[in-house]
């Protein structure tokens, strides 16, 4: 789509041509100009004006569309078409619950009165969640066009979510210490635990049309949690000694609540042994893992790639996963509702 600026965004402030088409129509037969009405995902996709089309495209697609005209459905079963539709809107749903947490976010640091360099890239990670919810929700309804009739559930886009309590207002160092939690729990936890699950997929994944969609989102991700570190970097050495302690102790939580909905019910005991290497089967993958990928891959990054960066930051990793929550041992085939971002 163009990303020119065309008559309409040139006007003077006042409703574009067909924005003022669809407020008569609705005068007749009253109706909100967007859909609002589906309980389902694809409501994510419902148009509103051409007008707010350009504007929103312009911001997201940096990159090529990925072509999800090109799916071809006849390659695979409905069965297994089926199951990842329900995946994708899974997640569509997760990076729709993003844009919710990086909001909240931004609105507390510009309370907080934060400079621009570390405020200036939630622009950034905000569209690309945009991008990212759009590109899994026409992924779903790309793979199993009747996904919302046929498997409503799967598909439910409930009220998002954050899973800790609204920031506060007025007192600076618990807006700095709430704003350090949530950098600390999404980017930091979250993207980085993200990040080498789309790698995963990317190597099991057959389908060139999924994989062009899971490639645009894994370059994001990346992005998004050298950002978490270096951001909660910039805040710790202003966080009082409380706020550290806050933040060791929301550590603690967050690894038991992350073990809870990624390890898929696994232990380490469970996985110990198993092949670490994932690769690429033989069977048609539409951009799935299996439960065990999913505890390998987030037992290893704990190891390899959170403690040493939580140890640089001067949190204490060690002592937080020894007194974690410990997961409820109920093993599932796939991941929970994500805690947080990817
Ligand atoms: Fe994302
Ligand atoms: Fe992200």
């Amino acid at each position: 789509m163009s990303a020119e600026i065309g008559p309409d965004e040139r006007a003077l402030a006042a409703p574009s041509r067909p924005a003022l088409e669809a407020l008569a129509a609705a005068r007749d037969a009253p109706r909100p100009l967007v859909d609002l009405t589906a309980l389902t995902c694809e409501r994510m996709l419902a148009p509103a004006t051409p007008r707010l089309a350009r504007i929103y495209r312009q911001q997201i697609e940096r990159d090529r569309w990925p072509d999800f005209a090109a799916f071809d459905h006849a390659r695979y079963p409905l069965d297994l078409r089926r199951d990842a539709a329900c995946h994708w809107a899974r997640r569509a749903v997760a990076e729709y619950g993003s844009v919710h947490q990086f909001s909240a976010l931004t609105r507390a640091l510009a309370e907080a009165r934060i400079g621009l360099e570390l405020l200036g890239p939630l622009a950034r990670l905000l569209t690309d969640e945009l991008r990212h919810a759009e590109l899994c929700a026409r992924m779903a309804l790309v793979i199993d066009p009747e996904g919302p009739t046929a498997s409503p559930r799967e598909f439910a886009w409930p009220a998002p979510l954050a899973p800790w309590p609204d920031a506060p207002s007025g007192d600076h160092d618990a807006i700095l210490t709430w704003a350090a939690g949530v950098i600390l729990i999404a980017c930091c936890l979250g993207e980085t635990l993200s990040r080498p699950l789309y790698d995963a997929l990317i190597v099991v994944c057959t389908d060139p049309v999924a994989e062009a969609v899971l490639r645009q989102i894994q370059r994001d991700e990346h992005l998004h949690a050298a950002f978490g570190w270096d951001a909660l970097a910039t805040l710790w050495p202003a966080l009082a000694p409380a706020g550290r302690a806050a933040l060791q102790e929301r550590l603690r939580l967050a690894l038991g609540g992350f073990e809870a909905t990624t390890a898929c019910g696994r232990t380490i005991d469970m996985i110990a042994g198993s092949e670490l290497e994932i690769t690429r089967g033989e069977a048609p993958n539409l951009g799935t893992l299996e439960a065990h990928h999913y505890a390998v891959i987030f037992f290893s990054t704990v190891e390899r790639e959170l403690f040493p960066a939580l140890r640089a930051i001067g949190l204490d990793p060690a002592a937080a996963w020894a007194a974690r929550p410990l997961a409820r041992r109920t093993i599932s085939e796939e991941p929970g509702p994500t805690q947080t971002a990817s």
